[in-house]
């Protein structure tokens, strides 16, 4: 897939997720072949741009290209503005969403509560694209709840634009995540217009990945939740798709070998005080389904430093293959 001057590797997008998506599991999902990462969302206000938290989530030093961060807000002005502060500090790719369903995104009618205004998505677009010289992606929902669903008249405002791909998660504002996703509205969207489409939305395996890319036509899929604790999935359907063979998952020693490492990455990025808070939910993904797991996770959670949350980690792990030795 091709936006604008960027030749993605493969048909493959980590999904934008606040608290999730930061530059060590950005980084972490792309070296398991993500073509695509889209970064914590950065508030159009830009009272917020000193802050502490917006600076680290402009910090792209090492990532690999291209680099995208994403925007939210209601003001055109104010959208235009964020765009450009963005690209002044590296980002190469700008995605605005009105995806998100959460109320308080910059104000009460960020996000995807937008997409009940289509002209104000119109002008909000237009002074985006218009701000910056770099490709503008946007993501949204099927529209604002099942009785309007209009991703169709949305992408068609974005194409006419000059956005230069489209996301869609196929569920409307009114679903937040409840029930399936569901994927003809997308398919139908990318029956009609030229722009490239990112189809988004409960993918969470290879074979349904596939199955996501043939229905609807898709340029690419966006896996979000599915890739939390679980990074390889992005090498697992890299390989199905090229291959058509399953690989197996992780060993409990790479699984090891991988999650230290992230660990490692977390604390360098945040520093230890906050570094091993994030770490706590992600060491939670990771063990989930092991046996033990709970356990591990209500201790480890009550510990502070990088010492004893890597000391833990080590023993939980050393006692499943330990385990995994006897059973054998
Ligand atoms: C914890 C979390 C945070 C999210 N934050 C954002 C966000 O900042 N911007 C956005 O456009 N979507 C956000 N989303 C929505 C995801 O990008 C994605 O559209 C949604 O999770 C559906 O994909 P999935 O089923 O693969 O998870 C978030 C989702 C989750 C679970």
């Amino acid at each position: 897939m091709q936006i604008g001057p960027y030749k993605l590797r493969n048909q493959l997008v980590l999904a934008p997720m606040a608290g999730v998506t930061d530059r060590p599991f950005r980084q972490l999902c792309k070296k398991f072949g993500a073509g695509l990462a889209v970064s914590e969302m950065v508030s159009c206000n830009s009272a917020l741009w000193g802050s502490k938290q917006t600076l680290r989530r402009m910090n792209h030093e090492g990532e690999v290209e291209p680099r995208t961060v994403q925007i939210a807000g209601a003001d055109p002005e104010l959208m235009a503005q964020a765009a450009q502060f963005n690209v002044e500090r590296g980002a190469q790719i700008i995605d605005i969403n009105m995806g998100c369903p959460a109320k308080k995104v910059c104000n009460v009618m960020a996000g995807s509560a937008l997409l009940q205004n289509e002209d104000l998505v119109k002008r909000i677009l237009d002074a985006v694209v218009t701000a910056v010289e770099v490709p503008v992606t946007l993501k949204i929902r099927t529209g604002w709840d099942p009785e309007h669903r209009n991703a169709l008249s949305i992408a068609k405002i974005a194409e006419q634009a000059g956005i230069q791909a489209l996301a869609i998660h196929g569920r409307t504002r009114a679903c937040a995540y409840k029930g399936e996703a569901e994927y003809q509205t997308i398919r139908s969207v990318k029956q009609e217009i030229s722009l490239p489409v990112i189809a988004n939305g409960d993918i969470t395996s290879p074979e349904n990945a596939k199955e996501v890319l043939e229905f609807t036509g898709a340029d690419a899929v966006m896996i979000g939740r599915a890739a939390q604790g679980r990074p390889w999935i992005f090498r697992e359907i890299e390989h199905y798709l090229a291959t058509g063979e399953l690989l197996s998952e992780p060993g409990i020693e790479e699984t090891r070998t991988i999650m230290i490492e992230h660990l490692n990455n977390l604390y360098a990025f945040y520093g230890e005080y906050t570094g091993v808070r994030v770490a706590r939910k992600h060491i939670a993904w990771y063990s989930k389904g092991h046996p033990s797991g709970a356990d591990f996770r209500r201790r480890v959670n009550r510990v502070d430093t990088i010492d004893e949350q890597l000391r833990m980690t080590h023993a939980f792990f050393d006692s499943l293959i330990a385990a995994g030795r006897m059973a054998a």
